[in-house]
């Protein structure tokens, strides 16, 4: 009975897709990588695609959709220019104006070829699964979706991405990269009270300059020195992007979901034309302050009983890790000295990774050695904010401090449990 089934479903698959077209749907699982669909589409629990990641937004939580060609539940009934509706403008089939949770203002600039693809790999590589939908949490009048229609017609960018002719080829490439398929401006590019991204591409300063969602502050991207990615080199970008990690840094927080289930599968070809791209956007001296330098910190171990208040803490629960001198040990731990989370004035990230640790970094299939631990159980809110204080003002850090009542805000905004910390299968 099984069998026959799986039997049917095979016939029902080769039908749709035609021979030839096992390269346009492996075109399109390489484009579902880069987009990073499943990333919102699946839990950890259940089948993929099938939705029902619940994501925060500042006006309630959103419910991603089955997007599995189920045809009762899933998208099984959409057409090509269905999909294309719904992936590039936001609007399903029915009319209905998807939250731009869904990231259309990006993928509006997909060309067709990927959406093409897309399409196949979705109708035909992926197993159609029975879910229902979940309601979303917004409240009324919110919970209405025609606003969304104006929404759109004032801030989505109506066209595919087109080629700078002054531009090589691979500046174009990163740049589709960036601003289409991996929509990385949905996290690194601030936004406005209407929710809208401040800016879709390169013509404005403000396009990945630095962004607050969901409890992580996401840096600029951009030259900047402190802040942004001015003292990286194209190979470093390319490295974190690949492998996760660098001499600078490791991914963390929602930064770990993107790399687990997107950045790492792109092609090496790919990941340089984005790290290419990436150094060309112009940082900005005045938003980034006086430029880091390393500098010495009070031995904390010889005069902990004096020094700064959050020092005792960081010698007995930090140092182990992250070094007395702030320096991180190679490329496994990163270094608390010259991060950009210790140079931003904004405290979520550093406030978050150490209450709630970071997602595994899983590399190839393999799980790193050392991760971040949660502190949530062993720290107070005052200990927290104390060392963290240290943190940002050792060792030439200059991040401002930290207070009490932002661990207290941050402990109960979230929650350990639902974070989404592995690679998430497609097929
Ligand atoms: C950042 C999270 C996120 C990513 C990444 C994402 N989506 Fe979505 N998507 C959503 C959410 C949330 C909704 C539901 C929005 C709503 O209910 O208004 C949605 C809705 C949809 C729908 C409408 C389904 C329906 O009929 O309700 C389709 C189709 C879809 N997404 C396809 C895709 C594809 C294909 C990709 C990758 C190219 C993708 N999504 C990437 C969050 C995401
Ligand atoms: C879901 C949100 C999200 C998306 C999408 C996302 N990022 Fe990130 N990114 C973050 C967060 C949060 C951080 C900070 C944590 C960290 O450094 O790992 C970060 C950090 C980074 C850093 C390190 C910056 C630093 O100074 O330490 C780089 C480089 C980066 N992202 C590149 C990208 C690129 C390229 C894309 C698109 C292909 C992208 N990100 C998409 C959330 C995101
Ligand atoms: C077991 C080793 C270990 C210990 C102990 C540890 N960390 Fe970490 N920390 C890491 C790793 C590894 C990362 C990178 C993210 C990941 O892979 O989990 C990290 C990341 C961070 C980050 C985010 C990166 C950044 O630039 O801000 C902060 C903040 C942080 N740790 C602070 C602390 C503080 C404060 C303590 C002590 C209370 C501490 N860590 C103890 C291993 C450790």
């Amino acid at each position: 009975m099984v069998r026959d089934q799986q039997t049917i479903l095979t016939l029902r698959r080769r039908n749709r897709l035609g021979a030839a077209s096992t390269d346009l749907m492996q075109r399109g699982e390489m484009v579902a990588r880069q987009a990073d669909c499943v990333a919102c589409h699946s839990t950890p629990s259940g089948k993929p695609f099938t939705g029902g990641l619940e994501m925060g937004t500042p006006l309630g939580s959103i419910f991603a959709t089955n997007i599995t060609p189920d045809r009762e539940t899933g998208i099984g009934n959409y057409s090509l220019a269905d999909f294309d509706r719904a992936v590039r403008q936001g609007v399903t089939p029915d009319g209905r104006r998807l939250y731009p949770a869904m990231p259309y203002p990006s993928y509006v600039k997909l060309n067709d070829d990927d959406v093409r693809a897309l399409y196949a790999f979705f109708m035909n590589g992926v197993q159609p699964a029975n879910e229902p939908n979940r309601q979303s949490g917004i409240k009324w009048p919110l919970n209405m979706r025609w606003p969304l229609a104006l929404w759109n017609a004032v801030f989505v960018d109506q066209g595919i991405y087109v080629s700078k002719q002054d531009k090589d080829e691979l500046w174009n490439r990163g740049a589709y990269l960036v601003q289409a398929a991996g929509h990385c401006g949905a996290c690194h590019t601030p936004r406005s009270l209407t929710m809208n991204e401040k800016a879709l591409d390169d013509a404005s300063p403000l396009f990945l300059s630095g962004a607050l969602l969901d409890g992580w502050y996401a840096p600029s991207l951009r030259q900047d020195h402190n802040t942004g990615l001015g003292r990286w080199s194209e190979d470093d970008i390319f490295q974190f992007l690949k492998n996760g990690r660098n001499k600078h840094a490791v991914v963390f927080g929602s930064m770990a979901d993107a790399y687990n289930n997107s950045t790492q599968f792109m092609t090496d070809e790919d990941l340089k034309a984005i790290s290419h791209y990436l150094k060309t956007l112009p940082g900005d001296a005045s938003r980034d302050g006086s430029p880091w330098a390393y500098a010495e910190a009070t031995p904390v171990l010889a005069t902990a009983a004096n020094s700064a208040p959050g020092a005792q803490t960081y010698a007995t629960r930090c140092s182990f890790c992250h070094g007395v001198d702030g320096r991180g040990k190679n490329e496994w731990i990163p270094p608390l000295a010259g991060s950009a989370a210790s140079l931003i004035e904004h405290v979520d990230s550093q406030v978050n990774a150490t209450l709630n640790g970071s997602a595994r970094v899983v590399t190839a299939g393999v799980p790193d050695a050392y991760r971040m631990p949660p502190f949530r159980q062993q720290l107070s809110d005052h200990e927290i904010a104390d060392v963290l204080t240290y943190v940002r003002s050792s060792w030439g850090n200059h991040g401002g401090p930290v207070k009490a009542e932002d661990v207290k805000a941050m402990r109960e905004h979230t929650d350990p449990a639902s974070s989404n910390p592995i690679v998430l299968q497609m097929r």
